[in-house]
């Protein structure tokens, strides 16, 4: 962008709270915004790994009264959240605590979008539709990719149209985000793999996309250098205290980036696939990031060469375009060593021609491609998607 022609905004409106054991903080939170009763929207991910025991101790010990939904289902429905809906409005709770992935909190963040406003979300899908804000919510990511707890952004899903629909609006940035490393150390290898996956594609396509300004750059770039830095031995060794502290900030950097910086193709593709057939959002951003990622590095060279370096390529002696081009390498090399599958085909989804229109037209129709650096038509869309089958 041109400092002396363009003109930006940023901003935050999430109060975060960083530390190793900062989940037994949350009473204080609690307190500091009067809410006498809260709701704990979950999953049963959570409740497995003892996490929702863990938390109910920590409430019930500072006195704080809660009740639980802890239902949560991957890729939230539209029918979930009014369903959370009822449970806050008969207990008649005051703030919601969302506490897991993106799912939970996207539920949280929907379920206080549900209650203040009538009528079925969908209406309210694309940015700034949203009339009113719901109650507070208070997010506790235990994964660290989605960035949820920091955006302005729910992903939910429209089941009659076996659709994922984005609702944007500054109403939906979560009042607090108690981001606690040790909540990471107990996921799975192949989540940790793909939830960093996400992380690393929010902070790409915010830092390359059309909408990037100085301070999106900044904390993109930053979140790359962490994410090169730490993926790998957090996907390693879980238990590596040090490593899930930088991804968890990573991913609420990338988030904090791509509030203003936007997504661009990759989330343009990976919401049909995920809304279709029922693929992992982050595992089908590791599949496009590269090829998007190809598709786009002529756009700005100079920028590739720097996520090059960031991710901890030697671009010495290199040309701008050799550099520039070492980042889709760096990428692709990621993928590989995380063990995630790099096509569609081995993951056992295969697309018909015409499945190939449908998804690249429903990608085009978001219009979140609209950020991609280099422009693209649904036909474009489909053409990156043929790379990946
Ligand atoms: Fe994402």
């Amino acid at each position: 962008m041109n400092l002396l022609l363009d003109s930006f905004e940023f901003g935050l409106h999430t109060q975060i709270h960083y530390g190793v054991g900062m989940l037994e903080k949350l009473p204080d939170v609690i307190k500091k915004y009067n809410y006498t009763k809260v709701l704990i929207c979950t999953d049963g991910g959570i409740v497995r790994s003892g996490g929702l025991d863990r938390l109910e101790k920590i409430l019930t010990k500072a006195d704080i009264t809660y009740t639980v939904f802890a239902e949560v289902q991957p890729d939230p429905t539209l029918e979930i959240v009014e369903h959370v809906k009822q449970i806050y409005l008969t207990n008649e709770c005051e703030a919601i605590i969302g506490i897991g992935g993106g799912s939970s909190i996207d539920t949280a963040k929907g379920a206080s979008a549900a209650v203040a406003n009538s009528g079925n979300l969908a209406q309210f899908e694309g940015k700034n539709k949203l009339p009113n804000r719901g109650p507070d919510v208070i997010a506790i990511p235990t994964t660290a990719g989605t960035g949820s707890e920091i955006t302005h952004a729910t992903v939910l899903k429209d089941t009659t149209r076996q659709y994922k629909m984005g609702i944007l609006s500054e109403h939906l940035h979560p009042k607090a985000a108690i981001l606690d490393p040790q909540l990471l150390t107990t996921l799975p290898k192949h989540v940790v793999a793909i939830t960093g996956m996400d992380a690393l594609s929010h902070a790409i396509e915010s830092y390359t996309s059309n909408q990037a300004q100085p301070i999106t750059e900044a904390l993109g770039l930053y979140a790359i250098r962490l994410i090169g830095k730490s993926l790998r031995p957090f996907v390693a060794r879980r238990m590596d205290l040090e490593a899930a502290s930088q991804m968890m900030l990573a991913s609420t950097i990338a988030g904090a980036a791509f509030i203003w910086g936007r997504v661009a193709a990759v989330h343009a593709l990976s919401h049909p696939l995920g809304g279709r057939y029922r693929i992992a959002h982050g595992l089908a951003n590791s599949i496009l990031l590269p090829v998007v990622m190809e598709y786009n590095v002529s756009t700005n060279l100079e920028k590739f060469r720097e996520i090059a370096i960031a991710l901890g390529e030697n671009v010495e002696g290199l040309s701008v375009r050799d550099a520039a081009d070492r980042a889709v390498f760096a990428v692709k090399k990621l993928v590989s060593d995380l063990e995630i599958p790099p096509t569609l085909s081995q993951i056992n989804v295969k697309l018909s021609s015409e499945e190939l229109d449908v998804v690249s037209q429903e990608a085009f129709d978001s219009g979140i491609a609209l950020a991609n650096p280099k422009d693209v038509s649904a036909a474009d869309l489909r053409f990156i998607l043929e790379r990946v089958l």
